[in-house]
């Protein structure tokens, strides 16, 4: 898989639509998206596959039509609606690119939202994904959140799908869940790393990698499959 940025950057998105540490260099950013997908192809190979990416900002789609848009199917979902406007409009009449704008609260992006629950209904009927995507998504959201979106998911993964996604797990935490920062609600949730992993757990998913990602914040990358 190429992972170097050749021939410029082909999707440009604005920096009010961009998230993440690099969002103020276009090409870092870029950079950081063609690494994470390096990261899931080793997992679950983006070549033909049908991909979910819940939360989804702008960067994965971006790194995918960077990579010549490998995957058979990328639904981008995410509560941003003026994004959500921008990124569908930016790749209309590529049908390997469906987005979609979802009405759930969340503390930090999107007070006035509706509630999330397991029983939580996608825009997506009865598709399912090879590939589950959530980055930087659980490091926003609430225990209740966290638990509903994983037992969404669950519903709209194939036998064989990978659920991959990052979240801050401290094995040392003494509280389950920690709002790190709240003068800024829900900008780092924290979790007890137990906790979290009966959470993953509960909702039918199967942990088959847990790996560190950095060492400032306790920040692990999970790849999930679907519990039989
Ligand atoms: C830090 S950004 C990460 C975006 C993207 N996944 C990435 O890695 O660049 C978190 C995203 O999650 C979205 N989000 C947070 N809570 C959500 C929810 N309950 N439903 C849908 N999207 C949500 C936000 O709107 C935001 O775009």
């Amino acid at each position: 898989m190429k992972t170097g940025i050749t021939g410029g950057i082909r999707l440009p998105v604005p920096l009010r639509f961009r998230r993440g540490g690099h969002r103020k260099d276009p090409e870092k950013s870029l950079q950081s998206a063609l690494d994470l997908l390096k990261w899931v192809d080793g997992h679950r190979p983006l070549e033909g596959a049908r991909i979910l990416d819940f939360g989804c900002g702008v960067k994965v789609a971006q790194a995918l039509c960077q990579l010549d848009s490998p995957q058979a199917a990328y639904a981008g979902l995410d509560l941003y609606a003026e994004m959500i406007a921008f990124i569908s409009e930016a790749l209309r009449g590529d049908d390997r690119y469906a987005f979609y704008t979802v009405p759930f609260a969340n503390e930090m992006y999107n007070p006035d939202g509706e509630e999330m629950h397991a029983g939580s209904e996608l825009p997506l009927g009865d598709q399912r994904f090879d590939t589950l995507l959530m980055f930087s998504v659980i490091t926003h959201m609430t225990p209740a959140d966290t638990a509903a979106v994983l037992a969404i998911l669950r519903r709209y993964a194939s036998a064989d799908a990978r659920l991959l996604f990052w979240a801050f797990a401290d094995p040392d935490q003494p509280e389950d869940f920690r709002d790190d920062n709240p003068a800024r609600p829900l900008l780092r949730a924290k979790y007890n790393r137990d906790y979290l992993e009966r959470l993953i757990a509960g909702a039918g998913w199967d942990i088959v990698l847990r790996e560190p990602v950095g060492r400032a914040h306790r920040k692990e990358r999970y790849v999930c499959s679907p519990a039989p």
